[in-house]
């Protein structure tokens, strides 16, 4: 019989009809909500692939009783929902979406940390609720942009795609990362800055770092103690970076101006939430790579890896590299 693949959402008909040429296919059909648990796993049991997006928990547990399964197919460039060193020891292939989402994501982040600076959300609904009563000098003054310092913070693909988009706004760039980016010092002007010295210095602090045991809480009361006044806190990387609480206290108690997020520790966050009340706070629903072109290219991609290690060869993007050293040493892969 034919490989099984199961897909853990709605996707456009063109990617399912390529999976179903070679594949016995199944899907979770529902574009609004996530698959059940106890759902993932009864399949997750029997198929050899899994097309999966951020909100599947792919744990320990679950791959303990995988007994086929040889890939998972993530719709994201980040993988913190899987455990990847669990896969691992059981030669599955763990493969994400870089590359095709980069330049989106940025606009994305760029748009924010805009519509944040500039107050555009607030603008919109003072149009639509009929509260727009003059001009008025004063109306809905924000924060500059151009000429300010952006401090990055994860300054990986993504990140250098929005240090691009900031010089043609004259900003200062600082970066901080675990590795210095010659590309990004040389070409983009950008300056390494410890993490401390980036927080005093940035007018937008943006933080586009991946989720790990080491930037988990990283964003605490200190870090936003550190930053100015003035400072605006833009992430559309992974809520759990910050420790929402420290943000909604340095937010209220004036020690920053503002805050764009995109991401949010329990997502989707609810609208009773406190920081989601605050005025100085624009919220959207983690949707920094969503636009149709960038979608559907990381829909193909996830289709295409997964075709790709069924049919004995190597996907086009790769997570843990130790798997294809693996297959490469049996000489599995063509
Ligand atoms: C989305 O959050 C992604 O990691 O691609
Ligand atoms: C965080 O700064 C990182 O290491 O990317």
């Amino acid at each position: 019989s034919k490989p099984s693949v199961f897909i853990t959402r709605k996707m456009v008909p063109d990617i399912i009809g390529n999976l179903k040429k070679q594949f016995e296919v199944r899907i979770w059909d529902s574009e609004e909500d996530a698959v059940p648990p106890e759902i993932l796993l009864e399949e997750a049991k029997k198929v050899d692939a899994l097309f999966v997006t951020i909100s599947d928990k792919i744990d320990s547990s679950l791959l303990a009783q995988a007994e086929n399964l040889k890939v998972i197919a993530n719709m994201a460039v980040g993988y913190d929902n899987i455990d990847v060193e669990a896969a691992n020891s059981k030669g599955i292939a763990v493969c994400n979406t870089p590359d095709v989402l980069t330049d989106t994501t940025a606009d994305f982040t760029f748009a924010l940390l805009m519509a944040t600076a500039r107050r555009v959300a607030e603008g919109a609904e003072t149009v639509k609720q009929g509260n727009w009563q003059s001009w008025s000098p004063l109306l809905l003054a924000g924060h500059d942009i151009h000429h300010k310092t952006l401090g990055i913070i994860g300054m990986g693909e993504i990140g250098e795609a929005v240090a691009k988009r900031s010089l043609g706004f004259e900003m200062e760039i600082l970066y901080h990362n675990r590795n210095r980016k010659p590309f990004a010092e040389q070409h983009l002007g950008a300056v390494y800055c410890s993490f401390e010295e980036l927080l005093e210095r940035s007018d937008y602090v943006v933080c586009m770092t991946p989720l790990t045991a080491e930037t988990e809480n990283m964003f605490d009361a200190e870090a936003f103690k550190r930053m100015k006044d003035s400072a605006i806190f833009i992430n559309t990387s992974r809520g759990r970076v910050v420790d929402e609480d420290a943000l909604h206290k340095a937010l209220v108690q004036g020690e920053i101006a503002g805050a764009g997020l995109d991401v949010f520790t329990n997502e989707p966050i609810e609208s009773d939430h406190p920081l989601i009340s605050l005025p100085n706070v624009l919220a959207t629903p983690h949707m920094a790579s969503s636009s149709i072109e960038t979608r559907i290219e990381m829909m193909n991609l996830c289709s295409e890896n997964i075709s790709r290690i069924l049919t004995g060869r190597k996907p086009k993007t790769l997570v843990n590299k130790e798997w294809l050293s693996v297959k490469e040493d049996i000489g599995g892969l063509s």
